[in-house]
């Protein structure tokens, strides 16, 4: 974000043996996201996958460092075992909710999303994980629940970043509820079918495919439903540069650089940057939930 953003480029150029699927393997993969049609303008035979490498060791996840191979670098000190998260707030059953017993309630799907960093580089990822609304559902939602925040574990002694003022830690995210319950948002569990490893946000992150990366929240262990719209931390850092919604909008710039495009990583230093879609791609599936919004004041 507003760290390390000049030497982004650096790691570009590290070429990686890029994941070429045959269609039937693509075709599968969207057929497991079980939405039927609507999985299908993920455009399951053209989008090219990121490379298992290119995916865990290009990260952000600011707890371990701010240079993307940070991450890769220091997570494996972060202990996942055992692991509970927290939902309370308006809820009917609030608890602290083994992960384990999580997914023994939960069925795991494959998901190939687009993935749109805020920093204007982009990946294409086969998440495994179970719908964020099953998950709501399972502890009951009460009326009057409008957002749902959300919470990173906060262990300093596993995190050598935290030491650091870059973001008021815990890392916190919000939706509003309806874009909670959208099935395209994902509890992500794991990448190309295995455990999802700690530096992309272990045992548990978030995925909110049309918005910007930032959204989509790491090692996630409180989950609170509320009737106000949460503190985020990137928003609390810089309101002018984050917002609380975060749409992907190639129309509405970052202050600092254009969002009309972006760099697909994999693609090599000097590939040709590809344009940003509207709400990334998803814009049949979600914009209904934004009608009426102006989208250069909600960014
Ligand atoms: N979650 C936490 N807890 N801490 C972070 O620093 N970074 C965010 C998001 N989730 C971050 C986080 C940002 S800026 C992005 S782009 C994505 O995670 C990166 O996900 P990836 O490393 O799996 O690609």
């Amino acid at each position: 974000m507003a760290h390390r953003w000049t030497n982004d480029l650096t790691h570009a150029d590290a070429t990686p043996e890029a994941a070429f699927l045959n269609r039937r393997h693509f075709m599968a993969g969207a057929m497991g996201l079980g939405l039927a049609a609507m999985a299908r303008p993920v455009a399951a035979e053209e989008l090219e996958l990121n490379s298992w490498e290119e995916i865990t060791n290009y990260n952000n996840y600011y707890e371990f460092g701010t240079r993307k191979e940070d991450p890769a670098k220091y997570a494996h000190r972060l202990t996942t075992e055992p692991w509970s998260v927290k939902i309370d707030g308006l809820v009917e059953r609030p608890g602290d909710y083994d992960f384990k017993d999580i997914l023994s309630e939960m069925t795991i799907e494959e998901r190939i999303y687009r993935f749109r960093c805020v920093e204007a580089w982009s990946m294409v990822v086969p998440w495994n994980g179970f719908e964020l609304a099953d998950l709501l559902n399972m502890a009951g939602v009460k009326e009057g629940a409008k957002y749902v925040a959300f919470e990173t574990l906060y262990r300093p002694e596993e995190m050598p970043g935290t030491q650091f003022p870059v973001l008021q830690w815990p890392y916190r995210e919000g939706l509003r509820l309806d874009e909670a319950m959208h099935p395209l948002t994902l509890m992500a569990t794991g990448i190309y079918g295995k455990p999802i490893p700690n530096q992309n946000g272990a045992p548990l992150r978030l995925v909110v495919p049309w918005k910007y990366g930032f959204k989509s929240i790491k090692s996630i262990v409180r989950i609170t439903l509320t009737d106000k719209e949460p503190p985020t931390s990137w928003n609390m850092a810089n309101a002018g540069e984050y917002g609380f919604y975060s749409n992907v909008n190639p129309n509405v710039d970052h202050p600092r650089w254009s969002q009309t495009s972006e760099r697909r990583l994999g693609g090599g230093l000097f590939a040709k940057r590809q344009p940003t879609l509207m709400f990334n791609g998803y814009e049949k599936e979600v914009a209904g939930l934004y009608e009426g919004m102006d989208l250069s004041k909600y960014y």
